[in-house]
C-alpha cells in the first residue's frame, strides 16, 4: 500500500520513538523499484521509502519514474512511502506532491542559512497543502549521490547543533538530514560518525534526524546513530553495487542468447537481497 503523508509521518514518528529507522532506498528504474518493493514485502511490516527522484529523473524521466514508484507502492501489500530525495526545485517538489508522494526532501544545504530557511519554509507550506511530510538538510555531505567518488569526510560541512535547533523552529520541518561525518557513496577513507555532535543535534532538534550516505557504514556506527535520534537512513550505493555485480556476473551467459530478461532479473533480485540486509540492520535493537 502507498502510505499517505499522515501515515508516513506516523511511521517515522513510531520509529523515532522506538529507536529504529525507516530505510530510504534510491530507485532509478523498473528493476530497482521492484527489488525495493520485494524487500519491503519480505520484511513483515517494516515501512520502507522508495526514493524516486530527484536525480534519477535525469535517467528515467520524471513522469515515468513517479508513476512507476507510486503504482508499485499502491499495488503492494507492504507499507511503502514514495519520497522525493534531494530536490532544490520548488516546481519539482510541487509536481511530486500533486502526484501523491508521501514526503519530500527540500535540499537547501548549498545555500546560506537564511536562504535555506526561506526555501525550506516554502516547501513545508506547499507540502502541508498535500498532507505530505518534509525533510530538509543543514550542513552538507561530501560525495556524489549517484556515483561513488571516494569522498573524504573532511570535505563535509558539519551540522551545527545550535543552528539546527533554530532551523527546525524557523521552518516547521518534520525531519532533518544531518552531516556528522557521513559521506555519499563508498569511500576508501575511514568513515566515523561524530556521535557526540549527533547527540547534541538530537537534543536541540525536536524532530527525527535523517542519516544520508549510509552505504558501507559499519553496523556499530549505524546503531549508534539510531540511539541518537536517527529514524530514517538513506541507502543508494549498496543497491547500485549489488545490481551492477549481479548484472556483470550474469552477462557472459546472457550474451550468447541476447537474454536481457535474465540480466534484468538478476539485477532486481540482487537489489532485493541488498535492501533486505539493510532493513534487518534498521529493525528495533534490544536496549
Ligand atoms: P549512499 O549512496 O552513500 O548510500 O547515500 C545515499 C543517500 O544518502 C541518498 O540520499
Amino acid at each position: 500500500m502507498l502510505l499517505t503523508g499522515t501515515e508516513g509521518l506516523k511511521s517515522l514518528t513510531e520509529a523515532y520513538q522506538a529507536g529504529y529507522a525507516l530505510p530510504g532506498f534510491v530507485a532509478y528504474n523498473l528493476e530497482t523499484v521492484q527489488g525495493i518493493v520485494a524487500a519491503a514485502e519480505a520484511s513483515e511490516g517494516h515501512p520502507v521509502l522508495i526514493q524516486a527522484g530527484s536525480s534519477p529523473f535525469k535517467h528515467a524521466g520524471r513522469e515515468p519514474l513517479m508513476r512507476l514508484a507510486l503504482d508499485a507502492a499502491a499495488h503492494s501489500p507492504a507499507r511503502l512511502g514514495v519520497h522525493l530525495d534531494h530536490s532544490r526545485d520548488l516546481d519539482e517538489i510541487t509536481a511530486c506532491l500533486a502526484a501523491g508522494y508521501t514526503s519530500v526532501m527540500v535540499d537547501g544545504s548549498h545555500l546560506p542559512f537564511a536562504e535555506n530557511i526561506e526555501l525550506t519554509r516554502e516547501a513545508v507550506r506547499r507540502a502541508r497543502d498535500h498532507g505530505a511530510w518534509v525533510e530538509a538538510e543543514l550542513g552538507a555531505l561530501a560525495g556524489d549521490e549517484d556515483v561513488s567518488t571516494n569522498a573524504d569526510a573532511t570535505a563535509t560541512a558539519m551540522t551545527d547543533p545550535a543552528q539546527a535547533g533554530e532551523f527546525a523552529a524557523e521552518t516547521g520541518i518534520d525531519a532533518l538530514a544531518v552531516a556528522v561525518g557521513n559521506v555519499h557513496g563508498f569511500t576508501a577513507h575511514d568513515v566515523h560518525l561524530d556521535l557526540a555532535r549527533l547527540a547534541a543535534i538530537h537534543a536541540a532538534v525536536p524532530v527525527p534526524l535523517v542519516l544520508h550516505g549510509a552505504s558501507g557504514l559499519p553496523t556499530a556506527e549505524l546503531h549508534g546513530a539510531l540511539t541518537r535520534g536517527v529514524a530514517k537512513v538513506n541507502v543508494n550505493a549498496e543497491l547500485r553495487r549489488a545490481y551492477l555485480q549481479a548484472v556483470a556476473s550474469q552477462l557472459p551467459s546472457a550474451l550468447p542468447g541476447s537474454d536481457a530478461v535474465s540480466l534484468w532479473s538478476a539485477g532486481r533480485d540482487a537489489v532485493a537481497q541488498a535492501a533486505t540486509r539493510v532493513i534487518a540492520q534498521l529493525t528495533p535493537q534490544p536496549a
